[in-house]
């Protein structure tokens, strides 16, 4: 989709769809009149007997009929004035985008006045029309394109002088196919998406100047050590995989990053074996890793100063006849034991290792992700990630990175005294806590891993994937973590 900026008002943009934003009750504010005073009051005819007010997400179409050279008019609330934030601008897209499809509207173009924040706002409108565009339909027989919008221009009077509009466009055109690729990544069946495959597909989108993909196997990862990848591995036919992802920049003076994303392809539990229902979603265990190709893959793109390592260790969780059991011990490469107590509890398992690994590089962060915990998802609901980390500014710039990205993150305590939850009677800890505060245990155990590297802990286990459609996303993997952690190393 290409985005064009024009200074010109209203009633002269050519185009097949012309949206129209407006504030709820404040119609009248709008450049409605200037239609509608060449309509002789056709439109708020309409708008009366629609009972039209602008709520959020309602929708007016109007055919032109040839009086002006916008062929249709899509009249689209943005609801109250003081509700209006950058997430009501990326749904309004979405709607628009979706009707647009609906009508065949090929060149589109958007009034845009909003009332302050202008270049977020902006960039909000293109974001959501590029989320609202995805659609996963490879498995389906009967599913018919839907319509492409070509042309997305951004109009009012006095808008071409927009720089920092056009920068801030720019990045958000260069950051969401990141946020697509993972989607994709993480709807493919688990029986297409093996460790394999994860290395196989990171090894095509992460390319570009700067990036270099590394992908391990069985025996590699035997020679590193990496006892958590294989103890989870033991029940599996599939191989696993550890994939690095270094990124470059050729730029001096820069900041280091570590990701780590959990890649757990399928969950079943292992041989503490999940019931049925809650098994029917766990191809999503491997978001977190997901997340970090799709992140690492726009790098070059986005043209950032900032050296960036991405580790993804991969296998899926089954309970094959040489499967881990309860009872058994891992023993780490930084010297730690785990006793396993439940085989489901297997993210931490292979994130210690990944984690440990990252650390020995001394990188002036680290950040993993990991659709970690049921127990999160209790705690926040469907949509906030919860974010752990040894480190408050991190924290705080990971917060706002993901408030300004349309993300919600919200942070959990790192509680000291819950360590006393993960004694072993046999290893230095076991790895699974009492039945309370699920969410920070397993933070806590990460935690041990880390040493005192600057470090957040993202559990996605919630918004990751969603249960239902919505207007920035369907029913499925949602690509979260990818928009913040792009904006958090923008930000260094
Ligand atoms: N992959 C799951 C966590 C999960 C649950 C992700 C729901 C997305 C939605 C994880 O490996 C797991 O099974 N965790 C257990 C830990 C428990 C055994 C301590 C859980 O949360 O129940
Ligand atoms: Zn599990
Ligand atoms: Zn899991």
């Amino acid at each position: 989709m290409d985005v064009q900026f024009r200074d010109m008002t209203v009633d002269r943009v050519k185009t097949d769809l012309l949206i129209l934003p407006v504030v709820e009750r404040e119609l009248d504010r709008s450049p409605l009149y200037v239609f509608d005073r060449r309509l002789k009051g056709k439109i708020n005819e309409r708008i009366r007997k629609a009972k039209f007010t602008g709520s959020e997400g309602s929708t007016l179409f109007y055919s032109t009929a040839g009086i002006f050279p916008a062929a249709n008019l899509l009249i689209i609330g943005l609801g109250k004035a003081e509700e209006i934030e950058p997430d009501t601008w990326r749904r309004v897209a979405a709607r628009a985008r979706k009707e647009a499809s609906a009508v065949g509207a090929e060149e589109i173009a958007f009034y845009f006045a909003p009332a302050r924040e202008s270049e977020n706002a902006a960039a909000a409108v293109v974001e959501g029309m590029l989320l609202a565009a995805y659609q996963f339909t490879k498995y389906r027989s009967n599913s018919k394109p839907a319509g492409e919008v070509k042309s997305l221009t951004l109009f009012k009077p006095g808008l071409s002088r927009a720089g920092g509009m056009q920068k801030a466009i720019r990045e958000v055109q260069q950051t969401i196919p990141g946020v697509l690729l993972t989607r994709d990544l993480v709807n493919e069946p688990p029986s297409v998406t093996t460790a394999t495959f994860l290395g196989a597909q990171a090894q095509r989108y992460c390319r570009g100047r700067g990036l270099s993909v590394e992908v391990w196997g069985k025996k590699k990862i035997e020679s590193m050590k990496l006892a958590g990848l294989l103890a989870v591995n033991r029940g599996s036919s599939e191989e696993p995989r550890f994939i690095v992802i270094h990124y470059q920049p050729s730029g001096k003076k820069k900041k280091r990053v570590a990701l780590v994303g959990k890649g757990i392809t399928f969950d079943s539990g292992g041989l503490s074996l999940k019931p049925a229902k809650s098994m029917e979603t766990m191809k999503l265990d491997m978001s977190g890793g997901a997340a970090v190709i799709g992140a690492m893959s726009r790098l070059p793109h986005l043209n950032l100063n900032v050296e960036v390592t991405g580790y993804i260790p991969t296998t899926d969780n089954l309970p094959g006849g040489n499967a881990q059991k309860p009872g058994d011990v891992i023993r780490y490469l930084n010297g730690k034991t785990i006793e396993v107590l439940n085989t489901d509890a297997e993210g931490r398992l292979i994130l210690a290792d990944a984690l440990a690994l990252a650390a020995r590089q001394r990188p002036d962060y680290m950040i993993n992700l990991a659709t970690l915990t049921g127990a999160c998802v209790v705690a926040l609901g469907p949509q906030v990630g919860g974010l752990f980390s040894n480190h408050q500014w991190l924290a705080d710039q990971l917060t706002r990175s993901a408030r300004e990205a349309g993300e919600k993150l919200w942070q959990l305590p790192l509680v000291k005294e819950y360590r006393e939850h993960i004694k072993s009677s046999v290893a230095d800890m076991k790895n699974v806590g009492g039945p309370h505060g699920g969410a920070i245990t397993a933070a806590l155990i990460l935690q041990e891993f880390v040493g005192d590297v600057p470090w957040a802990h993202l559990d996605i286990a919630g918004p990751s994937f969603a249960e239902a459609d919505s207007a920035l996303c369907p029913k499925g993997g949602t690509g979260f973590g990818v928009r913040t952690v792009l904006r958090f190393l923008s930000s260094l």
